[in-house]
């Protein structure tokens, strides 16, 4: 095995609703997922013992021994490896930054068996591409979305998943019914925008600040919270008026950290 640049793309939940609750307290869901071009990269080097580096704006609390995702996946894999991990994403966000990172270690050791034991949420992440996902996130299928401008806005508050799961008021809701199939970016965002996240507003209740960010992406067609949050995303017609917003919401929130995405459609852009 010779070293390798992986890229480990953010995690959207364009829709997530809560559908059940299994007897050991997970959560059943129905979730559109697809990956942006943006996320965390990682430098993978067999070596004697394992050792991690954490580089990049986000790298202040990632652990650096085997609390982290990517050192685990690794460890599981039985391989040891020197990993640099540049976290170009805010963490606790829910945007998988953490199971984005283990998959891409997973993909790199050829052992993707491994991916459900480190996190509900690494199986998706094994094959950045758009899915439906369902079960506690083990049941997955392909899914062909049209292309998409996303923006996605965090206010900087770390949400703890289980906390956010832990303060829902209901815990049984519909699913998404069976996927039509959408000719157009126009009707994805209409079918997308009759959607939910419902988390959302368990989350908004923790963490209030995440009302003012989706009340900032109020001019999207569809403004949602991804994942169990504060990571919240607005989909715009067009790259141009993702920008436009993102000027607009740094301009007003110099602290929040404001990103256009595209969605990934195709081949992992490459290393480099
Ligand atoms: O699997 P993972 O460690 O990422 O999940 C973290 C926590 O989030 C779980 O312990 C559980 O409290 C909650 N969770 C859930 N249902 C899911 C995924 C996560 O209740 N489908």
């Amino acid at each position: 095995m010779t070293a390798a640049e992986e890229f480990a793309p953010a995690k959207i939940n364009l829709t997530l609703h809560v559908t059940g609750q299994r007897a050991d307290g997970y959560h059943l869901l129905d979730s559109l997922v697809v990956f942006a071009d943006i996320g965390d990269r990682l430098w993978l080097i067999p070596a004697a013992q394992m050792a991690l580096d954490v580089g990049g704006r986000f790298a202040d609390g990632v652990p650096r021994d085997n609390r982290n995702l990517v050192w685990r996946a690794a460890e599981l894999s039985g391989q040891s490896l020197r990993i640099r991990l540049e976290k170009n994403l805010p963490h606790g966000a829910g945007i998988g930054g953490g199971s984005s990172d283990a998959a891409a270690v997973l993909r790199f050791c050829g052992a993707p068996e491994h991916a459900p034991s480190l996190g509900a949420d690494v199986p998706v992440c094994l094959s950045p591409l758009p899915q439906r996902m369902q079960g506690i996130g083990e049941e997955l299928a392909p899914v062909a979305v049209p292309p998409c401008h996303l923006l996605l806005v965090n206010p900087g508050v770390d949400l703890p998943t289980p906390e956010v799961f832990k303060a829902l008021e209901q815990r049984e809701h519909a699913g998404m019914g069976p996927l039509p199939r959408w000719p157009s970016a126009a009707e994805f965002t209409a079918w997308l925008a009759a959607q939910r996240n419902d988390l959302e507003s368990a989350a908004c209740r923790l963490a209030p600040v995440i009302g003012a960010v989706l009340a900032q992406l109020g001019d999207a067609p569809v403004a949602r919270m991804s994942g169990s949050g504060a990571t919240c995303f607005g989909l715009y017609e067009n790259a141009d008026l993702a920008r436009a917003a993102a000027r607009r919401i740094s301009a007003a929130k110099p602290g929040w950290w404001v990103q256009p995405a595209a969605i990934l459609s195709g081949a992992l852009p490459a290393a480099g």
